[in-house]
């Protein structure tokens, strides 16, 4: 049974490619200035997004960081205008790489929206496992996730997001309630690091797209900061991750896709939601543990009981002391 807002979904679904604040669901195949353009002021409730990283994948083209920034800005004060007064923005970055050089791409952003009124409440780290392997830095396991509000009222649920309590049995100890049961029996707040599964090859919802959201990352942010029937936009779509958290959770969804062919993608995939046949990672499965899970491949073939440290005994110059 879908946990849709019956009232809002008694119509029949339809996806629409241009926005009007009587759709519900709406998937501009074009640019986001544009569609933003069509958007009245105030509208949008939520909107959360992982821009272009501007590190050379296939939809984007590089360009000089100051530009980048400068794209960014056009969009971000144009999302500031259509986001409701007890709104939120959640922008989603990683890395910029200059030349082997990072530059965490949240630093130079946050200027951006501080300079435009906006209050930040989080910086949530998304922690995941797989990724690109480096040889000359340590391999990139995080991204952020950058949360503003437009003003100190703003709509935040905790409720609905929180997580299981590490010792839900205990109890207090002393005082006036020794003997109860000390933690919030709906468990807890899951606090500002997000371990969470990125999308990668073996992921259920991998598609062709190099840089999917999992949609149990936008559930977390759609519950927690957004009201049924609210607007939840993504001005960059992609595969259409937001639009469906959106619509699991009974909000209306809105974005926008340049590629055509990732727009079709994001259709598709809002249709298999709609239609209940869509394949998704559910949000309360705890992150599979190899070892736990008893997986053959956990055991180092090539020493059993010391595991990773034949490597050093092999390699005598890593335990060297370094020179002075
Ligand atoms: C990092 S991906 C977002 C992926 C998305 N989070 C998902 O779960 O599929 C950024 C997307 O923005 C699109 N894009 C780039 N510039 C755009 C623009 N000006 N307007 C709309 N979409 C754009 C790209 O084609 C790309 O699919």
């Amino acid at each position: 049974m879908k946990p849709y807002n019956q009232v809002l979904f008694d119509q029949k679904l339809k996806i629409s490619d241009e926005f009007a604040p009587s759709e519900c669901i709406v998937v501009y195949p074009g640019d986001c200035l544009e569609l933003l353009r069509t958007i009245p002021d105030q509208m949008l409730q939520l909107i959360v997004t992982s821009p272009p990283y501007n590190i050379g994948k296939e939809y984007e083209k590089k360009l000089h960081l100051d530009l980048y920034l400068r794209e960014q800005a056009q969009v971000i004060a144009e999302c500031v205008r259509a986001l409701s007064p007890r709104g939120s923005i959640c922008w989603q970055v990683g890395n910029y790489v200059d030349r082997g050089a990072i530059i965490p791409l949240d630093t130079v952003l946050y200027p951006v929206f501080s300079g435009l009124g906006l209050r930040m409440r989080n910086r949530i780290v998304w922690h995941f496992e797989h990724g690109l392997h480096c040889s000359r830095r340590f391999s990139g396991r995080y991204e952020t996730i950058m949360w503003f509000t437009k003003s100190d009222e703003y709509v935040f649920n905790l409720d609905p997001v929180r997580v299981p309590q590490k010792y839900p049995g205990k109890k207090y100890f002393k005082g006036p309630k020794a003997g109860q049961y000390s933690c919030n029996p709906l468990g807890k707040n899951p606090g500002d690091l997000w371990v969470i599964p990125n999308v990668k090859s073996n992921h259920v919802e991998k598609t062709e797209h190099p840089c999917q959201f999992p949609v149990e990352l936008i559930e977390r942010l759609v519950l927690s900061l957004t009201n049924e029937g609210d607007w939840v936009l993504d001005p960059f779509l992609g595969t259409g991750t937001t639009v469906i958290a959106a619509i699991r959770r009974g909000r209306r969804g809105v974005g926008a896709e340049t590629v055509a062919r990732y727009a079709h993608l994001a259709r598709q995939r809002i249709q298999q939601e709609i239609e209940g046949t869509l394949r998704t990672r559910p949000m309360d499965r705890p992150v599979y543990d190899p070892v736990e899970a008893g997986n053959s491949l956990t055991a180092a073939p090539w020493k059993k009981e010391t595991g990773q440290i034949a490597l050093l005994e092999r390699s005598p110059e890593y335990g060297k002391k370094p020179e002075r």
